[in-house]
């Protein structure tokens, strides 16, 4: 049996998994799902959770007191490793740096801030009863 690699079929394969990403307006959450408590989060840093097949960067910006989430997925070169970025700031909004090329990502809007690659797909979080709590539509 032949495996085709070739690049074509590896990026088309990859805008499938990047289909399945979608952002999530807080208005259109359907449904709040608990990923754990708040202190399993790293304080100014991200990590990664799983929702059904999708990988959701979660990201506890403590020096902000805010929350975030977006796809675990760079479309730089389709790795999942958002969660694994650092956080900063750029010209006063929340941002993540993808560890592995630095492209920079809006935390708010998903925007890629220094290139033109598709923006992260983001998610309403919000903190119930010391849990985090993440916002999808199914
Ligand atoms: S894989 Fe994220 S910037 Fe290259």
């Amino acid at each position: 049996m032949v495996i085709d690699k070739s690049a074509e079929y590896l990026a088309m394969n990859a805008l499938v998994i990047l289909d399945k990403y979608a952002t999530v307006s807080p208005d259109h959450v359907q449904k709040w799902v608990d990923v754990g408590s708040r202190e399993s989060f790293p304080a100014n840093g991200g990590a990664c959770v799983k929702h059904g097949d999708l990988q959701i960067a979660v990201f506890n910006f403590s020096s902000r007191s805010k929350w975030y989430a977006c796809q675990n997925l760079c479309p730089h070169k389709f790795e999942m490793v958002i969660g694994r970025g650092l956080i900063g700031d750029e010209q006063g909004a929340p941002k993540v740096a993808c560890p592995l090329h630095k492209n920079n990502f809006s935390l708010e809007s998903g925007e890629h801030l220094n290139g033109d690659l598709p923006a992260l797909a983001t998610y309403p979080v919000k903190i119930d009863e010391g849990r985090v709590l993440i916002g999808f539509t199914s």
